[in-house]
C-alpha cells in the first residue's frame, strides 16, 4: 500500500506517519507538505531516512504539481491533513484558510477523480458543527461553523462528501475533537500554556475561561483515523472524540498544578471573537468499527507536559520572528 499524506509535517500528520510506519511493515508513505510556519520536518527526524518514507515539498493548491505527484507515485490511499488550523489566525487573516482548506481540498479531489485511488480520507473537525450547549453532535447534524477556520473546514468537508455522491469517489471523513500531545505547534492552547509557564510568563485565558473543549490524545486519534481508513465505509462520516470535556479554566489549572504553579499565573484577556462555547461528540458510529480512546486524560496530559519539558529545544526553535509578530497582533504584547 502506498499512502499519500498531505500536511504530514504538522502535528497530527507527523504523529500519524510515525504510527503507520511502526504498525504496517509494508506500507510506503509519501508526505507532501508546503512547510508553512507550523510545518516542521523536525517532527519527522526519526524517519527521514526510512526506506518506506519520502518527503516532497508541495502546496496542495499547486494543481500541476499535485497532478504530477499523483501520476508518478500512484498512491492507493490519500489522507488529507494539510490545512491552516489556528482559529485566532483565521480571525486576523482568513485568506490562506479559504485557499488551502477549501481550494486545496478541491484540487486534491480533482486529482483523485482523474487518477483514481482506493480511498480518500479527509480530516475534518468537530468545529464544523459549531457550538452545542447540551448533548453531543452526531454525524448527521447540520454544520453551523462560527469561525473562518471552521467555515473553511466545513466547506471542504461538504465538498469531499459531494465528490462521493456525484462522482462515486471513495471518500471517508473524520471529525475529531481537540487533539493534544507531542509536536503540537506552541500557539495552540496546551503547548502555548506549557511553554509560557516554563519561560516564566503568564497564560492568556480568553473571556471567562468557561468554554469547554473535548480533548483527545493524538495517538488515540491516529488509531481512530487508521480504523476509519481501513474499516470505514465509503461516503460515511465518523466522529472521533476523546470523551474528556474540560472548561479552559479546568484545563489551565491542571497544567499549572502539574508544573507546581498557582492561579496567579493566569491572565484573563479579551475573549476570542465568535468563541464557541462547547464542543462534544457522540462516538457511537466509530465505536461500531472497533475504535475507542485508550488514554485517560489524567495520564496523557502528564505525558504531554513531560514531552514539552524534555523537548525544550524543539519548541524554542519555533519561537521565531513570525511567531513574535503573531503574538503582538493577537495579544498586543
Ligand atoms: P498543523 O497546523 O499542525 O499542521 C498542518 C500542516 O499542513 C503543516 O505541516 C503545514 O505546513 C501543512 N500545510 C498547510 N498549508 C498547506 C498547503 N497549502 N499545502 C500543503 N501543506 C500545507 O495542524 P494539525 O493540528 O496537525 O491538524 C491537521 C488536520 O487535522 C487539519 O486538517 C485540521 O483541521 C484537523 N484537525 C485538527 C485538530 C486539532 O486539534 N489539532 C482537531 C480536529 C481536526
Ligand atoms: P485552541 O488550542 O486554539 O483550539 P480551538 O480553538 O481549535 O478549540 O483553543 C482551545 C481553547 O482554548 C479555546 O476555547 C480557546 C482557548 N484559548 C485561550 O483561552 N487562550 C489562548 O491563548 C488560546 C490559544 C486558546
Amino acid at each position: 500500500m502506498k499512502l499519500l499524506i498531505t500536511g504530514g509535517a504538522g502535528f497530527i500528520g507527523s504523529n500519524f506517519i510515525h504510527h503507520i510506519l511502526e504498525k504496517y511493515p509494508t506500507y510506503e508513505i509519501i508526505n507532501i507538505d508546503k512547510l508553512t510556519y507550523c510545518g516542521n520536518l523536525e517532527n519527522l527526524k526519526k524517519v527521514e531516512d526510512h526506506e518506506r518514507y519520502k518527503f516532497i515539498k508541495c502546496d496542495i493548491c499547486d494543481k500541476e504539481k499535485i497532478d504530477e505527484i499523483f501520476q508518478e507515485e500512484k498512491p492507493d490511499f490519500v489522507i488529507n491533513f494539510a490545512a491552516e488550523t489556528h482559529v485566532d489566525r483565521s480571525i486576523l487573516d482568513p485568506d490562506a484558510f479559504v485557499k488551502t482548506n477549501f481550494l486545496g481540498t478541491h484540487i486534491l479531489l480533482e486529482a483523485v477523480k482523474k487518477h483514481g485511488i482506493e480511498r480518500f480520507l479527509h480530516i475534518s473537525t468537530d468545529e464544523t458543527y459549531g457550538s452545542i450547549d447540551n448533548g453531543k453532535f452526531k454525524e448527521e447534524d447540520a454544520l453551523l461553523p462560527n469561525s473562518p477556520y471552521s467555515a473553511s473546514k466545513a466547506s471542504a468537508d461538504l465538498l469531499a462528501r459531494s465528490y462521493f455522491k456525484t462522482f462515486s469517489l471513495p471518500v471517508v471523513i473524520t471529525r475529531s475533537s481537540n487533539n493534544y500531545g507531542p509536536y503540537q505547534f506552541p500557539e495552540k492552547v496546551i503547548p502555548l500554556f506549557i511553554s509560557n509557564i516554563l519561560q516564566g510568563k503568564k497564560v492568556p485565558l480568553y473571556g471567562t475561561g468557561k468554554n469547554i473543549r473535548d480533548w483527545i490524545y493524538v495517538q488515540d486519534n491516529c488509531e481512530g483515523l487508521d480504523a476509519v481508513l481501513h474499516d470505514g465505509e465509503d461516503g460515511e462520516i465518523y466522529n472521533i472524540g476523546g470523551g474528556n470535556e474540560k472548561t479552559n479554566l479546568e484545563l489551565t489549572q491542571i497544567i499549572l498544578n502539574e508544573l507546581d504553579k498557582d492561579d496567579s499565573h493566569i491572565e484573563y484577556v479579551d475573549d476570542r471573537l465568535g468563541h464557541d462555547l462547547r464542543y462534544a461528540l457522540d462516538i457511537e458510529k466509530v465505536s461500531k468499527i472497533g475504535w475507542e480512546p485508550k488514554h485517560t486524560f489524567e495520564d496523557a496530559i502528564k505525558k504531554t507536559i513531560n514531552w514539552y519539558l524534555e523537548n525544550e529545544d524543539w519548541w524554542k526553535k519555533l519561537q521565531t520572528k513570525e511567531l513574535e509578530e503573531y503574538y503582538e497582533k493577537q495579544y498586543g504584547a
